[in-house]
């Protein structure tokens, strides 16, 4: 498999949890509730699956391999490593937000609201410019000896950061929580 096409899968991933936040917050919006056990377990792959692991393969190896063949720093790579720092502070705010939402605070309870529909769409419009715009370059410019490399190099972060019963924790969660909301 090419590095590429496992970022590009895990994006998929990302977007199902994104539209599980989504429903999670209908849900708050219209009752004033939502199952804490549940963001609980969103916010953990939003701080570990998304961004420890997928934007840390990103940072730490693809961006630089762009790099090193020409492509410019201070051009969508920038951008891209900008948006994933906006990110990381919408899901601290929002993890912020959960804890005062724990104590019955209802102007919490709006901020979680206003974190994560900020985080949903930041998060659905950088995937779509990685897959169609950054992976696209990354495709053409990157030999096939380079994307093997990368691949490897991801296995190593993936285990690092999180272990591999860990993934197939999160692909648990992901599984459930899609169930439960997306059927
Ligand atoms: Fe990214
Ligand atoms: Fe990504």
């Amino acid at each position: 498999m090419k590095a590429t096409q496992q970022l590009r899968d895990e994006h998929e991933g990302v977007k199902i949890m994104l539209s599980v936040l989504g429903q999670v917050c209908q849900q708050l919006e219209a009752t004033g509730n939502m199952n804490p056990e549940h963001l609980e377990g969103i916010l953990e792959f939003l701080k570990i699956f998304v961004d420890k692991c997928h934007h840390g393969k990103e940072e730490e190896l693809l961006f630089p391999a762009l790099v090193a063949v020409g492509v410019p720093e201070d051009g969508p790579i920038a951008v891209m490593l900008h948006e994933h720092e906006m990110g990381r502070n919408l899901v601290k705010a929002m993890s912020t937000a959960f804890a005062g939402y724990m104590t019955g605070s209802i102007s919490s309870s709006k901020a979680v609201l206003q974190n994560a529909h900020g985080y949903i769409s930041l998060l659905r419009d950088h995937i779509e410019k990685e897959n169609n715009v950054l992976f696209v370059m990354a495709d053409s410019r990157l030999s096939e000896q380079r994307q093997d490399e990368l691949f490897e190099g991801f296995e190593k972060i993936e285990e690092d950061r999180i272990g591999v019963g860990k993934h197939e924790e999160f692909h648990g969660l992901l599984k459930k929580l899609s169930g439960i909301y997306l059927d």
